[in-house]
Parts: C-alpha cells; sequence; structure tokens
C-alpha cells in the first residue's frame, strides 16, 4: 500500500461526503486507522438531502464496524442487530422501506418467507438458462464496440449485463431495458444530481423511479397471469407447493430490490475489476492463459478487492457489547465490508491483488447469517462469463485516464472509465 504519511483520528469522518470523494487509497488508509485505534467509532449523522426529501429528522449517529471478525459477528447475530430499520443509515418510513427494499429491510420470520419464495428466482435451472444468455449478451456488447478500438467501459460492457440478466430473469421484454435502466440510475445514484432532472427534488426523483419500476412489474404480472411462461415472475405470481406466493406488492419490491442490489453491485466489481488488471498486465496474462483454473480465485478476488457494497446497517435491539463498545438498543451499527476485506489480521497482504488468493474469507457478499447475498451465485457467473469473453476476444484491453467515482458512501462505484484495445480484437 501506498505511504500516505500519517493520518489521525480526528481527521477521519465518514458522515462527510467529501471523505468518499477522496481517493480510494486514502480511503483505506483511514480505514486502516479506525480498525487499529478504534474497530467500533462512533460518527454523528449528517442531515443529508434524503432526510430532506422525505422529510426524517437526522438521526444521533451510528457506530462503525470495521474488524473483520467484528462484521462476522453482527452479521449472524440477527436478533441483537436487526435489518427491520433498514440497512441505510437513514432512518427511512417503514413504508418506504419495504417498498424499495424489500426482505432486505427485514427480519425474520417475515424475511425468511419472502426469502423462500423468491428463491424460486435462483434455482439451479434458471441460473443455467441465465449462462447461456450472458454468454450471448457478453459477445454482443463486445461486437458492438470491437472495431472501435475504444469504449466507455461502464456504459458499453460492465453496467448493460447485470440489468439485461434480471429483465430477463423476471422475464421483462427487451425494448424495456432502457426504461428500467434509466430508473436504476437514479434509484442508485441517489443523489447524484446526473441522473435527475434539473429542479426535480432528489426524494421525489427516488420514489417515482421506483413507482415506475412497480408499475413495469405490474403490467408484467397482468401478461403473465393471462399467460403464463417459464419465467420467475409466472414462478413468484403462482402459489408453489406450499401454496406460497408473493402479493402483487411484493413482487414489485422485490424487483425493485433486485434492480438496486444486483445490477449496480456487479457492474461495479466489473469495473474494478479491469482497472486491477489494468495496473496488473502479468495478473492479466496470467488469467488469460489459464482462464479457468484461476476463474473460481480470481473471481472471488475481484470482489474482495472492488468491495462494491461497502456499508450495511443493523439496529441494536437489546444491551450488548461488541469489542469494548457497549450498544444500546436502538443504537445503529454500520458494518464497513471494505474495510473488513483489507482487515491485515485476517488476510495475508490485504493491499495486494492475488488472483490466486485461497482461502479468500471476503464479506463482500455480506457477512453469514440470514442476508447473504441472495445474488451471490449469479454474480460470480457473470463476472466470470465477462472476463472469459473479454480476455479472449479483446486480449490487451485496459483502461485509461482515471476512473470517475461515484460520491458515495455505501456503493464503491465507477460512474465512467475509458478503456481501449487493439481495434478488431481476436475472432470469436
Ligand atoms: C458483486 C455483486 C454483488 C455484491 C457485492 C452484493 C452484495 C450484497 C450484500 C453485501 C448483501 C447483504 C445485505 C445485508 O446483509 O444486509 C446482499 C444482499 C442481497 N443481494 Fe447481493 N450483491 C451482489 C450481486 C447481487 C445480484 C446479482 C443479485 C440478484 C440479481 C443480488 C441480490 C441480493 C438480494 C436479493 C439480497 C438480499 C438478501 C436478503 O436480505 O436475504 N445481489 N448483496
Amino acid at each position: 500500500m501506498r505511504d500516505l504519511g500519517p493520518v489521525s483520528l480526528s481527521d477521519i469522518d465518514l458522515s462527510d461526503l467529501a471523505f468518499w470523494a477522496r481517493p480510494i487509497a486514502e480511503r483505506d488508509e483511514a480505514f486502516r486507522v479506525l480498525r487499529r485505534q478504534r474497530p467500533v467509532a462512533f460518527f454523528e449523522e449528517r442531515q443529508t438531502f434524503l432526510n430532506s426529501a422525505i422529510n426524517v429528522p437526522k438521526g444521533r449517529g451510528y457506530y462503525a464496524v470495521t474488524r473483520h471478525p467484528d462484521v462476522v459477528w453482527v452479521s449472524k447475530h440477527p436478533d441483537i442487530y436487526s435489518s427491520a430499520q433498514g440497512i441505510f443509515v437513514q432512518d427511512f418510513p417503514p413504508v418506504f422501506l419495504e417498498f424499495i427494499g424489500s426482505m432486505i429491510n427485514m427480519d425474520d420470520p417475515r424475511h425468511a418467507r419472502l426469502r423462500r419464495i423468491v428463491s424460486a428466482a435462483f434455482s439451479p435451472r434458471v441460473m443455467g438458462d441465465l449462462e447461456e444468455a450472458m454468454h450471448v449478451e457478453v459477445d454482443r456488447l463486445i461486437d458492438a464496440v470491437v472495431d472501435r478500438g475504444e469504449c466507455e467501459f461502464v456504459a458499453d460492457i460492465a453496467a448493460p449485463l447485470p440489468l439485461a440478466i434480471i429483465c430477463r430473469m423476471m422475464g421483462i421484454p427487451d425494448e424495456e431495458r432502457q426504461f428500467v435502466f434509466d430508473r436504476a440510475n437514479v434509484l442508485i445514484g441517489g443523489g447524484d444530481p446526473e441522473y435527475i432532472a434539473e429542479g426535480v427534488d432528489a426524494g421525489v426523483a427516488v420514489l417515482t423511479a421506483a413507482q415506475e419500476l412497480a408499475e413495469l412489474t405490474e403490467r408484467t404480472a397482468a401478461s403473465r397471469r393471462q399467460d403464463p411462461r417459464p419465467d420467475v415472475t409466472t414462478a413468484l405470481i403462482n402459489a408453489n407447493v406450499d401454496g406460497e406466493a408473493l402479493t402483487q406488492a411484493e413482487l414489485s419490491s422485490f424487483f425493485i430490490l433486485l434492480v438496486v442490489a444486483g445490477s449496480e453491485t456487479t457492474r461495479h466489481a466489473i469495473t474494478h475489476g479491469l482497472l486491477a488488471l489494468t495496473e496488473r498486465p502479468q495478473a492479466a496474462a496470467a488469467w488469460r492463459a489459464d482462464f479457468d483454473r484461476l476463474s473460481r480465485t480470481a473471481v472471488e478476488e475481484i470482489i474482495r478487492w472492488a468491495s462494491p457494497a461497502m456499508a450495511m446497517r443493523r439496529t441494536v435491539t437489546e444491551p450488548t457489547t461488541l469489542g469494548d463498545q457497549r450498544l444500546e438498543p436502538g443504537d445503529k451499527v454500520v458494518m464497513y465490508y471494505n474495510s473488513a476485506n483489507r482487515d491485515e489480521e485476517v488476510f495475508a497482504d490485504p493491499f495486494e491483488f492475488d488472483l490466486a488468493r485461497d482461502p479468500n474469507p471476503h464479506l463482500g457478499f455480506g457477512g453469514p447469517g440470514p442476508h447473504f447475498c441472495l445474488g451471490a451465485h449469479l454474480a460470480r457467473r457473470e463476472i466470470a462469463v465477462t472476463f472469459r469473453h473479454l480476455l479472449a476476444r479483446l486480449p490487451d484491453i485496459r483502461a485509461v485516464g482515471q476512473p470517475e467515482q461515484l460520491r458515495s458512501g455505501t456503493v464503491n462505484g465507477v460512474k465512467r472509465l475509458r478503456a481501449e484495445f487493439t481495434p478488431g480484437g481476436e475472432p470469436r
């Protein structure tokens, strides 16, 4: 890791958006200080645009959990560390939490019921079909740029695949993809003015985007009731063997959750993967030379390295202690996966990108527990398929210039990144 000189504890404020605009190496250094000096550190909340937009006062503050074992502990004890008040720092009203976040904002037994039903969307048969679609889709995306010798990697390659796969999974028609893509950017980009029309309040824009996605799900479900198809929407609205099915509202919220949880994270993992490989041409060459052998560990390392979902909140339900910190009911705790994934007590050389790292107990998909990422297998396949085709067809692809970072304390995002390669590439 680059030596950035001393960072003192008092200089670190995770609630300040300016902190998240700093280069990743500087943020990493701050988290290293937190892990060493104050692994459960209290930060005051700041008023954000979301507080004003949906009229919720800012809370007192939260404890940032930065060491790997502590993040594992919190994830494993949902009875003490609840998800029901939401996974963002702000206290959104319950209706909002359910509408936008579905089961990610719930505790068992409600969470378990929903997770049981929607697991139909991730069955081996569905995954097999989707993998075939991934190969076709990635080839199509590469075809579109191959002769140019350059592309805007995020918009041309990394972003379309995960969203296309989610749409396909739910049976959303291809012609609606752009519609979904635009709304997804508003939901995910949150406060980023780039995605919100001038003069429109950010909170209103987020709710409108969610509402429009819900309406699209309603239209799709209505058509499947008339004309059932072998897709996930049909499976989720029809009762399964145990007589369980999703209501229309639950289906809409599930789709919104997939769009938010599944498209953005995977897109950033792929983009950070390209950045890491560009800085290490030998690693890229090694993976290309022996793709299958390295694929499993390489994908896990990309997820550890990228940590696309950086933070998830829990709320304390009973008096407890985490590390040396006493916690009371109602206290907010935010787990920082990016920090846990660089914990030097757990990972040898955590600041090295090592495609063969094994074991790799990263927490990029969340800690062990009821909310562990439902789409982890899907995301792994998407990342593997993308790099399989990229390394084979555009063997000298590399990022050029600086990535444009998303300013967010929860998502380690890249908004734009230019890439270059020899025009024409290798034949398929
Ligand atoms: C590299 C890509 C991905 C990353 C880094 C990631 C990360 C995460 C994390 C950290 C959680 C845990 C939330 C918590 O504990 O509160 C989570 C949950 C979840 N993820 Fe992912 N995710 C990825 C891809 C996907 C994909 C592709 C999908 C689906 C299309 C998906 C769907 C979900 C769902 C539905 C949950 C909620 C599970 C529950 O509450 O039981 N994710 N994800």
